[in-house]
């Protein structure tokens, strides 16, 4: 028993002492929401709404947020091999192609389907794509 009181010490002051650094660490700029009660939190919440409010303004901010916008972010993760633009690079130019086109070729990297010689370099983009995601990007390739 007496051996085991300054490992458990060292374990309840190492998680005591994260508690306090993760409690202080803020991120700059930002109030620490610990710190925002009272006035400062109903003057937060009359600039920018309540949580509820602000979870509203997004859905319905993403909700009329047209295919081609939606795919714009998306495409994010495909900038590095195609480009910002879709000029190509790594991978092919997709700029110019037609939404048939863009969405039948990655519902078939999806599927792990063998389309060019590099289509396993395709596979870890296309599987993490929803069908959705695959129609809004083939919206805004489409208007590249
Ligand atoms: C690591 C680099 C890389 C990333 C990231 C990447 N691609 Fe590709 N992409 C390629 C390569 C290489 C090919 C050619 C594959 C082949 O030979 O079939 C390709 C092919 C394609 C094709 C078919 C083009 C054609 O002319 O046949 C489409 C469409 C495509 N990628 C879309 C995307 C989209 C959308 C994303 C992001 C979700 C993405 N790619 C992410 C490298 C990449």
């Amino acid at each position: 028993m007496k051996n085991l009181f300054v490992p458990a010490f060292a374990v309840l002051f190492s998680v005591a002492i994260a508690v306090i650094a993760m409690d202080r660490m803020g991120v700059p700029n930002v109030p620490s929401v610990h710190t925002c009660t009272g006035e400062c939190y109903e003057a937060y919440v009359a600039a920018n709404g309540n949580i509820l409010a602000q979870q509203i303004a997004a859905a319905e901010a993403a909700a009329s947020a047209s295919p081609a916008e939606l795919g714009r972010t998306a495409y994010v993760g495909c900038t590095a091999c195609h480009g910002a633009a879709g000029q190509g690079g790594i991978g092919p130019q997709l700029a110019g192609r037609d939404k048939d086109f863009v969405v039948t070729a990655l519902t078939a990297y999806k599927n792990r389907e063998a389309r060019g010689p590099q289509s396993a370099v395709m596979y870890p983009s296309a599987a993490a794509l929803s069908a959705a995601d695959i129609e809004n990007i083939a919206a805004f390739v489409e208007s590249l």
